[in-house]
């Protein structure tokens, strides 16, 4: 059996796990908000004011830090107005993007809701590419000013006299193509104009976000910081608070059907999260040196070819063992990187892409990667410490990526992160492996500790996933070895995704 060794320092700390690197996303796109959350007052699905309750237990229970809406592409065609006031009086609009039409009953007042009901911070995308300041700055306006001007009154009087205080505020999504199809100079200057009516609304805690690139697109940052530093008064800093880049990982194979070697080269793809991370951090540190911005990725994770029989548009994918290792490699990725990423929000919650739950009609059920945020919890808000894993590599060749060329590579086999908060450690492993388990010998320098509690989803087949028939499937798996933690050997099954405990 392969063997490997983990040596955990608990006494050098990283930074802060920000819980926001938990996030979400949800954009109206196919069955994420319309079905996925919403689903009116009158119906048969069990709902608290058109929210489906069953999708609310399930999130609350992973502990959703924020979450991201209304796109997405979607957010730049968005005009917030349509969303508010009389449900029944508001308009039917087309979504370009999605191949809907848009009825607007779920907007700015119930998604604050849904936030509140599963716990989370809300996250607005603005819409710079066809909006325009005003309609932004009143949009935050009309959902943080207390009371006393039209639109704050214009709130209360549709329903919430208090204001929502989002703190979360994105300006433009992908502005590079969908959001405007601007160049990295021409987004400078749209964002400087879009912040100067912004800025003054900006009560702490308020995080404006900057729009980044697509993928580790080291030249869009720097043009993009280049020309801000060119034109915006040096003496502030620079004028966000978060810069936010989008990374999918993309498929190999399908959703359901891939080899050995897809398997590899989809982890592998995965693990491109961390030089994108390390390099657009090396270039924003380059243009504020006192490291006031924080790195964000607000939409990642696998983009299969849509389900068969389903409007590829809606971007519907069935969920594997396979995401559940592309969520669990990339969630430790952003936790050894704790003192830059601020925020990151997996794409997206219900039935879109890398979904944490899928739903058909009143049936629903959770997904591998659903068991990787409810692992991984215990990492929110921790402190990351430095883990050091030493391991083979699994040498691998697919024919057949989604971009129909042969790649090759050697992936890790065993990757991991630690985190210690109110005095027990979690660490988080992942054994790549498609076939083969993995002794691995851990090490706590400098401390000691009792492994309490051991989570391990694991599966006897890499194509295993949750379906309406079967949907515990895929299921984490309990145990409390009550082991001395120093020399133990924890054995990881293979394509396995593990999480201890230990007592400090
Ligand atoms: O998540 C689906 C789409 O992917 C989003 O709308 C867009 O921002 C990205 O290209």
């Amino acid at each position: 059996m392969a063997k490997a060794r983990l040596v955990v320092i608990p006494d050098e700390i990283i930074g802060t796990i920000n819980p926001n690197i938990y996030g979400h996303f949800a954009e109206h796109l196919g069955g994420c908000i319309y079905e996925g959350i919403w689903v009116g007052e009158d119906s048969p699905i069990p709902n608290r004011d058109g929210i489906r309750l069953d999708v609310v237990d399930a999130l609350r229970r992973i502990r959703p830090p924020v979450i991201r809406w209304p796109g997405g592409c979607f957010a730049d065609d968005y005009h917030w107005r349509d969303g508010i006031g009389p449900r029944e009086d508001r308009p039917r609009t087309l979504n370009i993007w999605w191949d809907d039409v848009e009825s607007n009953q779920f907007g700015t007042h119930e998604f604050v809701r849904f936030c509140r009901m599963i716990g989370a911070e809300p996250y607005i995308c603005g819409n710079v590419g066809s909006g325009s300041p005003r309609e932004l700055r009143d949009w935050v306006e009309y959902c943080n000013y207390p009371s006393g001007t039209t639109l704050s009154d214009e709130r209360a009087a549709n329903g919430d006299r208090q204001p929502f205080d989002v703190r979360y505020w994105g300006v433009g999504n992908e502005n590079w193509g969908c959001g405007g199809a601007f160049t990295p100079e021409e987004y400078a200057g749209a964002y400087r104009r879009f912040a100067t009516y912004l800025r003054p609304l900006q009560r702490d805690p308020m995080t404006l976000i900057a729009c980044g690139p697509l993928a580790n697109d080291r030249d869009y940052t720097r043009r993009f910081l280049e020309q801000i530093v060119r034109t915006c008064p040096p003496q502030h800093g620079l004028p966000f608070q978060g810069y936010a880049a989008h990374y999918y990982c993309g498929t190999a194979g399908t959703a359901t059907e891939y080899t050995h070697d897809q398997w590899y080269h989809l982890l592998a793809k995965s693990l491109e999260m961390e030089p994108l991370v390390v390099q657009q951090r090396a270039t924003l540190d380059s243009y504020d040196p006192q490291r006031q911005v924080g790195l964000i990725v607000d939409e990642w994770g696998a983009w299969h070819p849509a389900q068969a029989g389903s409007n590829p548009r809606h971007l519907y994918q069935q969920n594997t063992q396979r995401d559940a290792l592309v969520a669990a490699l990339t969630l430790d990725i952003f936790n050894r990187h704790a003192d830059k990423v601020i925020m990151t929000n997996i794409a997206q919650t219900i039935n879109v892409l890398q979904a944490m739950v899928l739903t058909d009609g009143a049936r629903m059920l959770t997904t591998p990667t659903y068991h990787v945020y409810a692992m991984y919890a215990a990492h929110q808000g921790g402190q990351a410490v430095r883990a050091l894993v030493e391991g083979e590599t699994i040498d691998w060749v697919a024919e057949d990526g989604d971009d129909g060329a042969a790649h090759r590579g050697a992936l890790p086999q065993v990757a991991g992160s630690a985190s210690v908060r109110d005095g027990a450690l979690t660490v988080s492993l992942v054994n790549t492996h498609a076939e083969e388990p993995l002794d691995l010998v851990l090490a706590l320098l400098g401390a000691d500790g009792t492994i309490a509690t051991r989570t391990t989803l694991a599966s006897d087949d890499i194509h295993a996933h949750n379906t309406f028939d079967e949907p515990t499937r895929v299921a984490p798996h309990v145990e409390h070895p009550d082991l001395a933690a120093n020399g133990a050997t924890v054995t990881l099954p293979p394509a396995s995704v593990t999480t201890l405990t230990i007592a400090l």
